[in-house]
């Protein structure tokens, strides 16, 4: 899969790309990270990425043009790949709509910065607009890597255990159980003795009522929607024990 991304500020995109299942995906050929400037496509002898908004106010907008012509380079390369926004405006970014993209071929990520960017280019040349929280940023490069990073890791091949990606939390609608590793003993605190046990139903009981419980006390939203089996229901009433 190949992410094009657009940024006033490809820099900022070395180490995160560099390290970790990213860079061996990278390394492996599963995905390709473009990075695009968007400076370099400004026209104007100062390379002006921004401008005052029309009808005045605070700060500055992103200058259509730049973000167009960039846009347009890179559909000249290709068949039309999906343009996505990255601004507090858009939709919640979730596990789900990462599922969904990881299964086409090409992602072209916008990275606002100032104000964000002219609404033009929102409304005209986007197929969709992500946020990734109810929060603000002074940029959407953080944005697109969380992007990045999410789709990435549901690609077949870029995690070693495939499996591990449908344990997650989010993949199914409860957050996934505890996760414990050696030593038993730490300061005082032992693993839970059936993790221990070697009986494998007797582990996926115990991790389907924590998974619930957690789900309960944590995001009682999504433990609202469930629907909950008999033996979900009498391995939650278990771990509450
Ligand atoms: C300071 S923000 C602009 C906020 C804008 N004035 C507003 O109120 O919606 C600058 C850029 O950061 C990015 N950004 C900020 N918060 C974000 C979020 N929660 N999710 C995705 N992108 C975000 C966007 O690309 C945005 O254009």
């Amino acid at each position: 899969m190949i992410f094009d991304i657009l940024t006033i500020f490809p820099s900022m995109f070395s180490s995160p790309l560099e390290e970790g299942m990213v860079a061996k995906a990278r390394e492996r050929g599963l995905i390709r990270v473009r990075l695009h400037n968007i400076r370099d496509y400004a026209e104007d002898k100062h390379h002006m990425t921004d401008d005052r908004p029309f009808g005045g106010g605070e700060g500055m907008v992103m200058k259509p043009e730049p973000i167009v012509a960039a846009l347009r380079s890179i559909q000249a390369d290709g068949p039309a790949p999906r343009t996505i926004l990255l601004t507090p405006q858009g939709r919640l970014f979730s596990q789900e709509i990462a599922r969904r993209l990881s299964e086409i071929p090409r992602l072209v990520l916008i990275c606002g910065r100032y104000e964000g960017v002219d609404e033009r280019v929102a409304q005209h040349f986007t197929d969709d607009q992500l946020s990734i929280g109810d929060y603000v940023l002074t940029g959407g490069e953080l944005a697109a890597l969380v992007v990045v990073d999410a789709v990435a890791r549901l690609i077949p091949g870029v995690l070693g255990n495939e499996g591990s990606a449908l344990e997650d939390s989010f993949s199914r609608p409860v957050l996934e159980h505890p996760h414990f590793t050696r030593p038993r003993d730490f300061e005082g605190m032992s693993v839970p003795p059936v993790l221990l046990c070697g009986n494998h139903e007797s582990i996926r009981r115990w991790r389907r009522g924590q998974a619930l419980l957690r789900t309960s006390e944590r995001r009682p939203d999504l433990f609202a929607g469930l629907e909950l089996s008999r033996e979900d229901r009498e391995l939650f009433e278990e771990s509450k024990k």
